[in-house]
Order: structure tokens, then sequence, then C-alpha cells
């Protein structure tokens, strides 16, 4: 075909389509790379990371009919969870808010010493994995392959709900960021701060229609085994979460 040859408006009209093209393709690949890299992200393998959707602002449920209904859940549908109800609860438990890099949860001297891992064992756009939160990009970067649910039960003194939930998170703590300003005191002040974050989990799974409980009890040093945590972090909470 000659272009030379088409008329005008021809022209005109199919530079405006090339420029409307372009436009778009930009606009997908700066403001919504979640969308670009959802199939992608079944492949990724260790060390990678995946971007989360952008968490909803608002939602259906009031703060009280959160507080009336939220109860401990250890029974799940086997239903995988979806990437945007992950995106959200993470970021109900320690997202970030404010621009100076105040979270979701309260923390003693703003040290947040907090650190969230997700555990995978059905969910969609998320291969089963370990994945750790990084509030500050609300990306997850995946840490270990494979799921793990089932050692985490055993961790858990054989609590089979923590297998039978498509994914748990886990609520680490990194002491020593809270006691060098604070020695002793600050033990207390992080064990509030996983309550704190933890409630948020609750609350943000009964806005959604999902279920979860604390669990508490558990083998540290076998939790910390299996998610392979450095020395210097404590796990606090597990949190099995899961379609009611
Ligand atoms: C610190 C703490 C540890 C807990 N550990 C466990 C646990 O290991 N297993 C479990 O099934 N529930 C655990 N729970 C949940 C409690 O059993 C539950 O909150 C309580 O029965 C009250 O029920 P509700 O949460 O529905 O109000 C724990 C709760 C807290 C606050």
């Amino acid at each position: 075909m000659n272009f030379q040859k088409l008329s005008l408006p021809i022209k005109f009209l199919g530079g405006l389509v090339f420029i409307g093209l372009a436009v778009s393709l930009i606009w997908l690949l700066l403001f919504k790379p979640e969308l670009m890299s959802q199939k992608q992200q079944k492949e990724v393998g260790e060390n990678t990371f995946i971007i989360l959707p952008q968490p909803d602002k608002t939602g259906e449920t009031s703060i009280e009919e959160a507080f009336l209904e939220r109860r401990s859940v250890r029974e799940y549908k086997d239903q995988a969870l979806s990437l945007k109800d992950i995106s959200q609860i993470l970021w109900s438990a320690q997202g970030i808010t404010a621009p100076r890099g105040g979270r979701t949860a309260p923390s003693a001297g703003a040290l947040y010493p907090l650190e969230v891992y997700l555990i995978v064992r059905k969910a969609e756009d998320l291969k089963p994995a370990v994945y750790h939160y990084l509030p500050k990009e609300h990306k997850l970067r995946n840490i270990l392959e494979g799921d793990i649910s089932d050692k985490l039960t055993q961790a858990a003194l054989e609590q089979t709900f923590i297998k039978e939930a498509p994914v748990n998170l886990v609520i680490t703590a990194v002491f020593s960021r809270t006691t060098k300003k604070y020695g002793e005191r600050g033990i207390r002040y992080v064990h509030m701060e996983a309550g704190h974050a933890a409630q948020n989990v609750y609350l943000q799974c009964q806005s959604l229609g999902l279920g979860t409980v604390t669990v508490g009890a558990f083998d540290d040093k076998e939790v910390s085994r299996i998610l392979k945590l450095s020395e210097e972090e404590t796990p606090l909470y597990i949190m099995p979460i899961g379609k009611k």
C-alpha cells in the first residue's frame, strides 16, 4: 500500500489511532504495571518481585460492623485467594499510609520492628511459595519456593487449619530495632505492635468476607528454620486466612 496515495482524512484518522495506541501502551507500562505482570507472576522464581495491586481506601463494611462480626475462624473454603485480597490484607498489616512512612499500625518511636511473610498454598496469580512483604514498595519478594504449609502446621502443634487455609501470614519481629532505643521495655512494645497489626488483619479480613485466627502456639525455632529467618528475627504470630 502506498501511504502517499491515501486521502488526508484517512491519514489523519490513522495518525490518531496510532497516537491513541502509543499513549495507552505508555499508560499501561507506567501506571498499571500489575496488569502487565499478572501472567509473568506465575513464572517467577526465588528473589523475584511481585508488584501488588493498589489497596482500596474505602470499603463497604463499617469499622463498627467489623468489630461486631469479627470472630476467630478456623474453617476455610478450599478456594484460591485473589491477589487483590492478598494486597489489601498485607497493606492492613503494615502498609504505608503517610509520605514520611507512617503505617496502618502504630509503632513505638516509629521504629517498625515487624516483618510480614506470606505463605501461599493456593492463590490467583501467585504460585505456592513463601513471600516477604515490602511495605515501602508494596511488593512481595519471593524468598522460598513451594508450599510449606504442611511443615508450618507441624511446627504449630498440628493445628490442621493452618494447612487447610489457602494462605498464611507469619508476623515476625526484629526486637533490636526497638530495644536499641527503649532497652528491655522495647520487648513489650514489640509484642504490643504485633497485636495492633494482627487486629488490623482480623478487621480487614472481616470486611473482605474472609476468616482468620491469630495462632501463638508454635515452636519458634521450627518456624524460623522452615522460613529460613535470619538470627535476629523472631516469629510472633501465624495467621491462616481463607474464605469463610
Ligand atoms: C496471643 C494469642 C494467641 C492465640 N493462639 C491461638 C492458637 O495457637 N490457636 C488457636 O486456635 N487460637 C489462638 N488464639 C485465638 C483465641 O483462641 C481466640 O481469640 C479466642 O478463643 C476468642 O475468640 P474470638 O477471637 O473469636 O473472639 C490466640 C489468640 C491470642 C490473642
